[in-house]
Order: C-alpha cells, then sequence, then structure tokens
C-alpha cells in the first residue's frame, strides 16, 4: 500500500516542525503503522539548515516521551510540492509561503496544523512561535503539536485528510 506522506512547516525548522514531526512519529509508531507514513519537516528560511533542534524543544519532547535530537534543519524545495500527500504549516505566514513557493497543482495539499486540533480556536489556528521564548512556550508547543497529530492521524484513518 502507499505510504502518506506528511511534510510539517514553520520558520526555522528547529522548535515547531521536528516537534510536530516527532509527534505523528510517536503517536503512529505506537499505532503500529509506522510503515504506512513517511514524515518529515522543513523550514521556509534558511538561517538554521543543518542545526539539531533547539535545546529547549528538543527537552520538552524529550519528556513528553520523543526524541528529536537527530534531526537536522533543512529548508522547503521545490520538489517537496510533488513528493507529500499534506503539507502542514505552523502558522499563516508559514502557509502563505508555501503557497507561493508551491506549484498551482500543490497548493490543495498545503493546511494549516492546527486545523486539526479540536481545541484550536479561530478560523487561522496556528502554533505560536516558541523562538526566544522559556521552556514553557516549548512544553505548550509540545501539547499543541500532539493533539493537533492525534486529531490528524483520526482524520486520516476515516479518510478526511488526504
Ligand atoms: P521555528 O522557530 O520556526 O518553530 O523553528 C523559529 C526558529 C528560528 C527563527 C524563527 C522561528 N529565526 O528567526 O531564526
Amino acid at each position: 500500500m502507499e505510504k502518506t506522506k506528511v511534510l510539517f512547516v514553520c520558520l526555522g525548522n528547529i522548535c515547531r516542525s521536528p516537534t510536530a514531526e516527532g509527534a505523528l512519529r510517536q503517536l503512529v509508531d505506537e499505532a503500529g503503522l509506522a510503515g504506512r507514513f513517511e514524515i518529515d519537516s522543513a523550514g521556509t528560511g534558511s538561517w538554521h539548515v543543518g542545526q539539531a533542534p533547539d535545546r529547549h524543544a528538543q527537552a520538552a519532547c524529550r519528556r513528553a516521551g520523543f526524541d528529536i535530537s537527530g534531526h537536522r534543519a533543512r529548508q522547503v524545495r521545490k520538489d517537496d510540492f510533488e513528493r507529500f500527500d499534506l503539507i502542514l504549516a505552523c502558522d499563516a505566514q508559514n502557509q502563505r509561503d508555501l503557497e507561493h513557493l508551491a506549484p498551482a497543482s500543490a497548493r490543495g495539499r498545503i493546511r494549516l496544523l492546527r486545523s486539526f486540533d479540536p481545541l484550536a480556536a479561530g478560523p487561522r489556528p496556528e502554533v505560536p512561535d516558541p523562538w526566544g521564548m522559556g521552556q514553557d512556550a516549548f512544553e505548550e508547543t509540545v501539547a499543541i503539536c500532539k493533539r493537533a497529530c492525534q486529531g490528524l492521524l483520526e482524520a486520516l484513518r476515516a479518510g478526511q485528510a488526504v
């Protein structure tokens, strides 16, 4: 069976999107579905390419039971738009940037990650940027990403996301 390919995107690929990638990996592992998914993350910006995730993000993920320390930041590439079934933006600016980069044929596959979060409020819910903030902000990022990824997995399993 074809794998479902999911790409998470934020600005730097050192805080939010690697956290979301790790959260979804943990969920699919627990569900015994790891073989059915290809999961990755990338940033719209290039400043942090090659770097490990922010140490606060690593710590918050470790506390939540998953390890993102091996991730290295990369920038979104043109071929991501051909390769992934779903491209999930952490905030509205990430979504706009992706829509500018994407060929018209891929725009429908770009969504806001928090559109899958059952507790998100408002029409365009975002994962707030924790970069430069204290550890609490990163713990909140993990909580949001876990909820959104749980909602995403349920939608995928119900055939309602792709
Ligand atoms: P992220 O956080 O997009 O969640 O990885 C940020 C990381 C770096 C910067 C901004 C946000 N920056 O401006 O370098």
